[in-house]
């Protein structure tokens, strides 16, 4: 949860002082409300701890705000506020932080697969750094670059095979996955060179290149320091043998994002101060070994900053229950009689629509019974949404009060990454709008689609 909810007096959860009752008045339902103040304060806690435990390694650390987790432009005016950069990993959100004014130098690129038109709009804002991503991008973006008569400022995003322990799909360090050069040997045409070394080589003689450094992202949603520390230190090793042997200097080091936050009470996410003290000491001994002045180190949190910030607000529809079997070694029926237990569905109204993260990932959220307490007894209850197909879930075991009923408010705590930026409209549902609240009042910062919004783009049979 956001740091300003509370319930009032009169049992109303409330986020910096207005209650779901009026942001239901006022916006409607499904919405997404997210806590300024708590972006705010997260945010500068990156900054500040990673700050703090880098100073006298390296001067600090650069802060972007990975915006895929979510992005609009009244983030991206709080991301530069707090001290933060801004990374991006399309067109689209490129045309975000230009809309919101941030400075070009201030802000990276992602992706695997740019476009050509992405990466002149990249050195059209004077992009602080384009992250490569593979050896034929780095030979576009090269061109590119110097057809234009200038040098682009590259990262060259490498795989140092670490396995971070999250979900397949969103675990990216292995060596088996689409994203980044890959630092074993002979992986490449030319015999005994890494893709990774390839890269350095090229780029380091690309007359459309500068080489700034050596990127990773090691997965998503991972509570552990180590796997950060390690990949650190690989790529350190790695960035000193090349300063060597190609006489080159790479002054900057990014170690992407991936810091997880609390869906459920069994998450146990490490607060920045200890990952960036965890870091901070394989930075300083392995840099001490290797004889080397650390890089610039950067990061890239996303989940870890807007995640915690935001709920859901449904508003409850249809009701119903179900037996279904006890589940294996619950204890339950294990006499023969009482083989099932009743499974309460509570549908709200949206789904996976605005938040695929249950049905993509299996992920675990939780639910409360928002507009009102109730002494009511708990009830095993599922939460889904009003989509067509039965996986479309989005709370899958949560006890709620059995009194619960139509037109009663829930709200899904931890949906503020990756939820709207993952949303569709998916059977014609609207995507829900963005409300920020901050002492007391509360402004729209997506407004949610309309039904024309959702007819416009149909050109009529
Ligand atoms: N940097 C790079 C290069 C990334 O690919 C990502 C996330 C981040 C930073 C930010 O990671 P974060 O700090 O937010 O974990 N849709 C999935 C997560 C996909 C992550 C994609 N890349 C989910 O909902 O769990």
């Amino acid at each position: 949860w956001a740091g300003s909810v509370e319930r009032n007096d009169a049992g109303s959860l409330t986020v910096g002082g207005v209650t779901v009752q009026e942001l239901k008045e006022q916006f409607g339902t499904p919405l997404f409300v997210m806590d300024e103040a708590d972006f705010r304060a997260r945010a500068r806690a990156f900054k500040d701890s990673f700050d703090a435990a880098f100073a006298e390694i390296c001067g600090g650390v650069d802060v972007y705000y990975a915006g895929k987790s979510f992005l609009c432009t009244a983030v991206v005016k709080w991301v530069e506020e707090e001290g933060l950069r801004l990374d991006t990993a399309s067109g689209g959100e490129l045309a975000v932080a230009a809309r919101a004014g941030i400075a070009g130098e201030r802000v990276a690129l992602h992706g695997n697969n740019k476009s050509d038109a992405e990466i002149n709009r990249a050195l059209d804002m004077g992009l602080g750094r384009i992250v490569v991503d593979s050896l034929d991008e780095l030979v576009r973006v090269g061109d590119i670059a110097r057809v234009r008569g200038e040098q682009a400022k590259v990262m060259l995003r490498l795989t140092p095979g670490v396995h971070a322990h999250t979900h397949e799909f969103i675990a990216t360090a292995h060596e088996d996955q689409k994203f980044g050069l890959s630092m074993a040997a002979d992986t490449t045409d030319q015999a005994g060179l890494s893709a990774a070394e390839e890269a350095v080589a090229a780029a380091s003689a690309h007359p459309g290149i500068e080489l700034l450094g050596l990127h990773c992202h090691i997965g998503s949603q991972i509570f552990e320091p180590d796997g950060f520390a390690l990949a650190a230190e690989k790529l350190l090793r790695f960035l000193a043998a090349m300063q060597e042997k190609y006489s080159i200097v790479m002054p900057e080091l990014d170690l992407g994002g991936g810091y997880g936050i609390a869906y459920t009470p069994v998450d146990t996410p490490r607060p920045a101060a200890e990952i960036a003290e965890a870091m901070a000491a394989v930075v300083r001994s392995t840099c001490a070994e290797l004889g080397i002045a650390s890089p610039r180190i950067s990061i890239e949190p996303g989940r870890a900053i807007v995640g915690s910030t935001t709920f859901t607000l449904y508003e409850v529809g249809t009701l119903k229950t179900v037996r279904v079997d006890a589940p294996a070694g619950s204890g339950a029926g294990e006499d023969g009689n009482n083989v099932t237990y009743p499974r309460r569905y509570v549908s709200v109204d949206g789904g996976m629509s605005d938040n695929a993260r249950p049905v993509l990932y299996d992920a675990d959220y939780s639910a409360i019974l928002a507009s009102r307490t109730s002494t009511a007894a708990p009830q095993l209850s599922r939460v889904v949404g009003k989509h067509c197909e039965s996986g479309d879930i989005v709370v899958r075991d949560v006890y709620l009060p059995e009194d619960v009923a139509a037109g009663d408010l829930l709200a899904v705590p931890g949906t503020g990454a990756y939820c709207w930026a993952l949303s569709s409209n998916y059977n014609y549902l609207a995507r829900p709008g963005v409300v920020a609240v901050r002492d007391g009042s509360a402004r729209l910062i997506v407004r949610g689609e309309t039904e024309e919004d959702l007819l416009n783009r149909d050109m009529g049979a």
